[in-house]
């Protein structure tokens, strides 16, 4: 699929959740049979026959793509998620965010030193939630060999960020 075909199965919500923003809704890609495999298919594609130990999924849109992408690499996966959700000892980044500031977790011993980990989301705008992914990951000792998303918003600087970061990102539609 081309990049405006996944751009067509995204819809966009005006002033969600506050005004002044699009908020691009993958919810209409997820429930296109076509759209989601491929989606799927094309975020893995680069690394289909590599050895990858982990995926790790951003909550919450992060954990349904992320889920089907550890299938797909027969990798484990790793949930990072939004602050006290996680119940064993975990660490914690906090971030900044298009419309707002939050806190992401991950269990210490979610990965292992050296692991090889693929981080996956829906969408990339500033950056800040998977730059602080990549934080934890790599305070924890795994190698992030990438960071693929669905959605780029290049005009928030997000996938420049961590390209900048020394994260290989790949992304299907801006
Ligand atoms: C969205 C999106 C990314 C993040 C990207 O999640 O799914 O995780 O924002 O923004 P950034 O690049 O500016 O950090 P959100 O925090 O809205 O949470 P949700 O998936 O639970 O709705
Ligand atoms: N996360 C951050 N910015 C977003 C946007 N504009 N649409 C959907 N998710 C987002």
């Amino acid at each position: 699929m081309s990049p405006a075909d996944f751009a067509a199965s995204i819809r966009t919500i005006p002033d969600y959740p506050k005004p002044g923003i699009l908020f691009r809704d993958i919810t209409t890609l997820l429930g296109d049979a076509r759209a989601f495999r491929r989606a799927v298919d094309e975020l893995v594609q680069p690394w289909a026959g590599a050895k990858i130990d982990k995926v790790a999924g951003i909550e919450a849109r992060g954990f349904i793509l992320g889920g089907a992408v550890a299938h797909q690499l027969s990798a484990g996966f790793v949930p990072i998620r939004k602050k006290g959700k996680l119940p064993h000892q975990t660490v914690r980044m906090a971030y900044a965010l298009e419309y707002g500031e939050d806190e992401i977790e991950m269990h210490v011993d979610a990965v292992m030193p050296g692991e090889r980990v693929l981080l996956v989301d829906d969408l990339v705008a500033t950056g800040g939630t998977a730059t602080g992914a990549v934080k934890l990951l790599q305070t924890c000792g795994a190698a992030v060999e990438a960071a693929c998303f669905i959605v780029d918003l290049p005009d928030l600087g997000g996938a420049d960020k961590l390209r900048r970061a020394g994260v290989s990102v790949r992304t299907l539609v801006s």
